[in-house]
């Protein structure tokens, strides 16, 4: 590890609500993610180094296999290199806001939570020691299914089963996850904090719902996490929405205008979005807005943000860099002969010019907000900044 590195984590550490010797990650401590190939990491940032594949493996055989073990151990040592590349490049950068180790600090020991966790292991199981206490996950992430209804500009076919069918002509993904894997999570519920539900449309996810089922049955205590395009409710989920106690949703919106909206999410009824938004708010299961800034919703931007503070909703920026998966010739673009053609709108904002981005920049700073809402649309200007001196860098 280069010096400059070993300082930067020290900064990152003390950044952190952790104790002093705190791991510099907890997420294979504490937690595992289920991607839609069968493949279990321990976090979405970290696809490469893989403990283990459903139906392959048991759970528990990789919560205690050695793989998971290695993680641990090169965490313990602040080695990133087993796969965690990603959050060792926003340590670099001094990112400290957007890595993903603080997503599970909040669940490590010393945390508030880990205290509330601490009262209820000694309560539950009195004969057994404190080095228990990593002998079952606290956090789940479920990303088993791309099942989705819509073909949003933004997003790419490994992420949405209509994109990959409709516009990227490939066969759909077999999502190996079925009724024998919800029955392999069944034991692991009751030691469960958090459970995250990605997509996909998670509300399509049929999966899903027997978990939700199965949360509310055995420890309906679970924070239960949901981002969906809010677009699809049957009753089956909304009655298990409505009765999960900790079932926070957050609801992807670019924008609160159907002609925008309907441009960006394609398939999607605007109309239906609303209603189903107005109910999530009534039954107080919203807890945030997921948002893409992108070249069409560019100047909408500050009336999300007040919606997101009229009803006091958290707001998160996505950074978009282009398509997810990347463009794909024959698909976003065409190349006849020199000349190169779009065949989906262009997304990303750094594509704009310099004149249009400080254009950008000066409509944001013309609005105020306060709190998160005033840190959120700072960090969206910084990054704006970024995009606008890089390309003056460039034509100068
Ligand atoms: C892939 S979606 C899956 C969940 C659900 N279908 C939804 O739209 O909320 C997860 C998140 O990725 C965001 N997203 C989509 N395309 C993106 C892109 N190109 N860059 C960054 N985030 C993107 C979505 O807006 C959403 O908040
Ligand atoms: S962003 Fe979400 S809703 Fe849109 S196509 Fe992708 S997965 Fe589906």
């Amino acid at each position: 590890m280069d010096f400059s590195l070993e300082q930067q984590i020290k900064e990152f550490k003390k950044q952190r609500n952790t104790a002093k010797n705190a791991t510099i990650c907890y997420a294979p401590s504490i937690s595992l993610n289920f991607d839609q190939s069968g493949d279990i990491t321990a976090c979405c940032f970290n696809r490469s180094f893989v403990l283990g594949r459903y139906p392959d493996n048991q759970l528990m055989d990789i919560w205690e296999g050695e793989k998971i073990k290695r993680l641990r151990e090169a965490l313990e040592n602040d080695d990133l290199s087993l796969g965690c590349q990603q959050c060792e490049r926003y340590i670099k950068n001094m990112n400290f806001e957007g890595v993903l180790i603080r997503h599970f600090d909040d669940h490590a020991p010393l945390s508030p939570l880990w205290k509330e966790k601490e009262k209820w292991w000694k309560h539950t199981f009195p004969s057994k020691s404190k080095k228990d206490f990593f002998a079952y996950p606290v956090m789940f992430e479920f990303e088993l299914s791309n099942q989705c209804n819509l073909e949003c500009i933004m997003c790419g076919g490994k992420w949405s089963s209509a994109i990959r069918k409709n516009r990227e002509n490939q066969s759909a993904i077999k999502s190996p996850y079925d009724e024998n894997f919800v029955g392999q999570i069944r034991p692991f519920l009751p030691h469960l904090k958090r459970a995250n539900f990605l997509g996909g449309e998670p509300f399509l996810i049929h999966v899903y719902q027997d978990i939700w089922q199965d949360i509310l049955d055995i420890n309906p205590s679970i924070e239960v996490a949901i981002t969906s395009n809010g677009t699809v409710l049957n009753p089956r989920a909304r009655k298990i929405v409505e009765q999960l106690p900790n079932c926070k949703i957050t609801l992807s919106i670019d924008s609160l205008q159907k002609d925008t909206w309907e441009n960006i999410r394609r398939n999607g009824k605007f109309d239906i979005l609303k209603s189903n938004l107005e109910w999530l708010i009534s039954i107080g299961k919203v807890k945030s807005f997921s948002v893409c800034p992108m070249i069409q919703n560019r100047y909408e931007i500050p009336e999300i943000i007040q919606f997101c503070v009229d009803y006091d909703l958290d707001i998160y920026f996505n950074t978009v860099n282009g398509p997810l998966g990347g463009k794909i010739e024959g698909i976003h673009y065409s190349l006849d002969s020199n000349h190169k053609e779009e065949l989906l709108p262009e997304v990303a904002l750094s594509t704009l010019s310099e004149n249009e981005l400080l254009e950008l920049e000066k409509f944001y700073l013309a609005h105020s907000f306060k709190g998160k809402y005033k840190k959120a649309l700072n960090s969206l200007i910084f990054q704006i900044e970024n995009w606008r001196i890089k390309k003056g860098v460039y034509v100068g």
